[in-house]
């Protein structure tokens, strides 16, 4: 599906909900060498948009990450908005403790500096990985119509094609704003789904975790505490013995498409459902459509992927 120079650092928009995994993937943003970190945009998801947006300044002051954060929707396009307390906590980001942030948040809308970004990038420059619901992006492609043609691709978490997390058949960022997903599957640009089908392989094992915390750093202890209250949440809420790290799954692909296999698909968004709302509906029957604009994610090459973070992680090193 992909075409073009792969030896530069792929400029990412990364639109996200901090969020334990959230932090996670923007990290792996930060240290990868196979990234450009551009923008980071927040949106209404795991918690309040305020908290989530507060998280990422706290994330940004651990890494030193300096690049815009944005904000931008508090609410899903249509429906009343849902939070995840029960797996990431009050403040969207339980568990370490935070350090006040020095950095501020820009002055401009998240859907501004989406559309800023691309518009003023060169053709199939900027790929967007939104890893919260997808408000602002449909927001962005609604907007300026102009960057749909321009983006290269857009990487999401989101979704799955074999059973939900939030309710049996749909997952939590689509279910967050189903209609928006509709919006951003539904335009003309490149879409991978990264979904649960991936993610739940990308487990934080205990050979993982040792591998973390061998690197000695305060971004690795951070990684550390995040999934310290991570682990525990998701052993009670979902009766994981080892928790998945969802949202740098995204950001690994575009770092590196070895990483995860994929398989080319109409996807629907069930937007009426009574106990399918939310769901992602992914035509697997027959040949792979040639055609096709969208794919989903199907297996992850876990060790491939803990190194990726491993790696970025040691090139973060001790930034403070
Ligand atoms: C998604 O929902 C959120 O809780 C995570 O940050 C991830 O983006 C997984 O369903
Ligand atoms: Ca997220």
């Amino acid at each position: 599906m992909l075409t073009g120079d792969f030896s530069r650092p792929r400029r990412i928009v990364l639109d996200c909900d901090p969020g334990h995994d959230d932090a996670i993937a923007m990290l792996l943003a930060h240290g990868s060498s196979a990234i450009d970190l551009v923008a980071v945009t927040t949106v209404a998801g795991n918690q309040t948009l305020e908290k989530v947006t507060c998280n990422a300044l706290s994330v940004a002051e651990v890494a030193g990450i300096d690049v815009p954060i944005a904000a931008g929707c508090d609410r899903p396009l249509v429906r009343p908005r849902i939070v995840a307390p029960d797996i990431h906590g009050d403040t969207g980001m339980d568990g370490p403790v935070l350090p006040s942030p020095r950095g501020v948040v820009d002055d401009r809308h998240a859907v501004d500096l989406i559309i800023e970004t691309v518009l003023g990038s060169e053709p199939g420059e900027i790929t967007l990985v939104p890893v919260g619901p997808l408000t602002n992006i449909a927001m962005a492609a609604r907007k300026e119509p102009r960057i749909v043609p321009r983006v290269r691709e857009v990487v999401m978490m989101g979704g799955a094609f074999h059973g939900g997390n939030r309710t049996p058949t749909a997952e939590f960022n689509v279910l967050a704003d189903p209609e928006a997903a509709h919006v951003v599957l539904n335009e003309a640009w490149p879409v991978t789904m990264v979904g649960l089908d991936v993610t739940h392989q990308a487990v934080a094992t205990p050979d993982v975790r040792d591998r973390i915390a061998a690197l000695g750093t305060a971004p690795a202890r951070f990684v550390g505490e995040l999934l310290d209250f991570y682990g525990n949440t998701y052993r009670s809420a979902q009766a994981f013995p080892h928790p998945p790290v969802h949202d740098p799954c995204a950001v690994a692909y575009v770092a590196d498409q070895a990483v995860m296999t994929t398989r080319r698909a109409p996807i629907g968004v069930e937007l009426t459902g009574t106990l399918t709302t939310g769901m992602t509906v992914v035509d697997l029957r027959g040949d792979e459509p040639a055609e096709c604009r969208t794919q989903v994610g199907v297996t992850l090459d876990h060790d491939r992927f803990w190194t990726h973070v491993v790696n970025a992680l040691h090139r973060i090193g001790d930034p403070t």
